[in-house]
């Protein structure tokens, strides 16, 4: 069976695909998927009721990213991937990263094909393209390695190791968006001002170095306050809404260590992080139905 996780960018989302590091967990809930030989190439996702041929010319992008995996194996039979996602789409928690991973493991696994997690998750970038236009990266990597890393554009994953597990809950404002158009706002702010927001870069960088050493040190209350301070420069690059605001600001009232919005923004979700498992069943409590509490351990 292959496996893609979902994913959660603690800090630096954004300013990653302009070449500044950040950090991101993987997290259990993901997608999940089987290939087997067949008459047609098929691609099927079970809880959307979707079954689609691979087509590069496709309106529909799942069909488009299909045909870019299949691509990857120029010698193979035919084949069927049936694919299951627990993840909501357009949330910000890397649902199209972590099915593009699970298909491509699966694939694998039906030809008999070894390869480490860290590149099957550089392959499955080729499914990514397809969504995202200029993705770093982050999100294909994090989904098929798993657990706290620093990824930089161009150079990979750091596996970030801690003494502490971190209990993090995600709440979802109920709105999707396009990470796509999220992205081409931020380099449309780039380009007409572009000293607002290297600025931005700038802090965001140093927030993601002094969180990869809070991690490191355990160091939870600061990894707390580095995440609010990331959150308000999003909201400065026009990423925050006011539903996920309200979210983050009941979840620090509630007790949380710090809060953020995660992702492309835009809608999706945000997280807090919590001081313990039982804080972070509180704060579910506060944030909605659809929380959940994710914990990462490194
Ligand atoms: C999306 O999960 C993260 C972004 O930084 C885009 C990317 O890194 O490709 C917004």
């Amino acid at each position: 069976m292959g496996f893609g996780r979902g994913k959660v960018i603690l800090l630096g989302e954004h300013a990653v695909v302009h070449g500044v590091p950040a950090i991101a967990v993987g997290i259990e809930r993901g997608a999940t998927a089987r290939a087997f030989p067949a008459k047609n190439d098929l691609l099927r996702i079970a809880p959307w009721g979707l079954a689609l041929a691979p087509d590069p010319s496709n309106g529909e992008p799942l069909a488009r990213a299909f045909a870019a995996a299949l691509a990857l194996y120029p010698e193979r039979p035919a084949l069927e991937v049936n694919a299951e996602v627990e993840l909501p789409a357009g949330a910000g928690l890397g649902c199209s990263a972590a099915i593009g991973v699970a298909v491509l493991d699966a694939i694998d696994e039906s030809l008999g094909i070894e390869r480490s997690r860290m590149e099957l998750g550089a392959a499955a970038l080729a499914w990514e393209k397809v969504f995202h236009g200029n993705p770093s990266g982050i999100d294909n990597t994090i989904s098929a390695v798993g657990g706290v890393g620093l990824y930089r554009k161009g150079l990979g994953l750091e596996p970030l190791h801690s003494n502490k597990t971190l209990h993090l809950v995600i709440g979802y404002s109920g709105v999707s968006s396009s990470t796509k158009e999220m992205v081409a706002s931020v380099a449309r702010q780039l380009e007409h001002d572009p000293t607002r927001v290297k600025k931005a870069f700038e802090g965001i960088e140093v927030l993601v170095r002094n969180a990869k050493l809070a991690i490191e040190a355990g160091d939870l209350v600061a990894l707390g306050q580095l995440l609010d301070l990331n959150h308000s420069i999003l909201t400065s690059l026009m990423l925050c809404t006011s539903r996920l605001d309200e979210m983050c600001q009941s979840a620090r009232r509630a007790g949380a260590l710090g809060a953020k919005m995660t992702g492309s923004g835009g809608g999706g979700c945000m997280f807090a992080l919590a001081a313990k498992r039982d804080e972070a069943l509180r704060l579910r409590g506060v944030l909605g139905e659809s929380a959940f509490v994710a914990e990462v351990s490194t």
